[in-house]
């Protein structure tokens, strides 16, 4: 079991490393690297927790706990978000210490009554409100959508400590916990994986939740999340990095995805993507059945451009692009442009189907898309670089 660790004089990380978990969400989100859960204790005058851990880790975390002060000591729980990997271990918490108060949004009392049906001693709070520890104060601020409509962040002043929930986390699993033990490349691609993964969507309301605590001037010298890291060095880095992403911040970088049946349309992709690279293009290029599909979303997170490309069958695309297209339109991807190609037997319906999806997710199809016939013959080749050539203008 990894040991307590003091981030802040009396402030302890009592969370969990979840070495092994490869799947997260549902199965949405993959886990190579593993993840945490963290939870904080603060030891004042009154005793504070924030946040817990999947019930699966409950007991890790109670006996760091037990290694700190005994768990019956608790007078607070700050429940900043409902989901159960914050949440899970909470009732078995709230049987050693149930006198224990807790805290959050409105909307966390609600999904914590309907995740667990208990009656909490519950107050809710609103942004603003303070809870006075002793010599710390907590002050709480809404955060709602970032990531659900519970979400809250908390702030320490005296500590210049911000306990933001899955608000700058990582899914990465380590023995170190401080930004500056670990390699800023992984530990920064995680970050944007998990962005793209899970906050894409969500941008409009993160910007403003960014320059909404910013204009409070508030000093912010850790940032301790949820979820991986805490970021202590230079701790406003992952900041400045949400705020581009939020923006939808792109450069010129181009994603290519396909399914194929049988090979014609990965012929079209290669042809496609090396005649984007002669362009001085960068590019990645994926096929969905052999791709982590959370790290493409990664990938397009800050590309300009996209481009699809499926065999026909029965007049539709793949299936697996066909669930990866209904994922990427979730994300409300904007400023991007897009263009479609694909290879067919008799009529050339997976890259309609296509179009008409990127047309509903709000995507502009940017080229003329470009179809093959069985297989790409020499003036369907040529067609497939004048496809990539005017691809590469429109990203540029
Ligand atoms: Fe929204 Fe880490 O749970």
């Amino acid at each position: 079991m990894s040991q307590p660790i003091e981030i802040k004089k009396g402030i302890y990380w009592v969370g969990v490393v979840d070495w092994t978990v490869r799947s997260f969400h549902g199965h949405t989100y993959s886990t190579p690297r593993g993840t945490t859960y963290n939870a904080y204790l603060i030891v004042d005058d009154k005793i504070a927790l924030v946040d817990t851990v999947f019930a699966a880790f409950g007991s890790e975390m109670m006996a760091k706990i037990r290694g700190i002060v005994d768990p019956a000591k608790i007078d607070y729980v700050i429940a900043n978000h409902v989901e159960t990997d914050h949440s899970g271990a909470l009732p078995q918490l709230l049987k050693l210490c149930p006198k224990a108060k807790v805290f959050g949004t409105q909307k966390c009392q609600e999904g914590l009554y309907k995740y667990y049906y208990c009656d909490l001693n519950f107050q809710i709070v609103k942004t603003g409100d303070t809870l006075k520890l002793g010599k710390r104060t907590l002050t709480f601020i809404e955060a709602p959508m970032v990531h659900w409509p519970d979400s809250m962040f908390t702030y320490c002043r005296e500590e210049e400590l911000l306990l933001p929930n899955d608000a700058f986390g990582q899914h990465y699993a380590s023995s170190q916990r401080f930004n500056d033990q670990v390699d800023n490349c992984e530990l920064m691609d995680e970050a944007k994986k998990y962005y793209a993964n899970i906050l894409w969507p969500l941008g409009s309301m993160i910007s403003r939740k960014i320059e909404e605590v910013l204009k409070l001037n508030l000093p912010v010298s850790m940032i301790a999340p949820s979820h991986g890291i805490i970021w202590r060095k230079d701790p406003l880095e992952i900041v400045k990095a949400y705020q581009g992403w939020a923006r939808q911040e792109t450069v010129a970088k181009v994603i290519v995805v396909y399914e194929t049946m049988w090979n014609s349309t990965q012929k079209m992709a290669r042809l496609i993507t090396d005649e984007l690279i002669a362009g001085g293009l960068e590019v990645k290029l994926y096929d969905v059945n052999n791709a982590d599909r959370t790290d493409i979303f990664k990938e397009m997170l800050d590309a300009k451009g996209f481009l699809f490309g499926s065999s026909t069958h029965d007049n539709n695309m793949l299936p697996n692009l066909a669930g990866f297209l209904a994922l990427l339109k979730g994300f409300k991807a904007k400023g991007r442009v897009a263009g479609v190609f694909g290879s067919y037997g008799w009529a050339a319906g997976a890259v309609k189907e296509i179009e008409e999806l990127l047309k509903a997710a709000g995507i502009e199809v940017a080229v003329n898309s470009c179809s093959a016939k069985f297989v790409p013959d020499d003036k369907e080749s040529a067609d497939c670089l004048r496809f990539a050539a005017d691809f590469a203008a429109k990203v540029k």
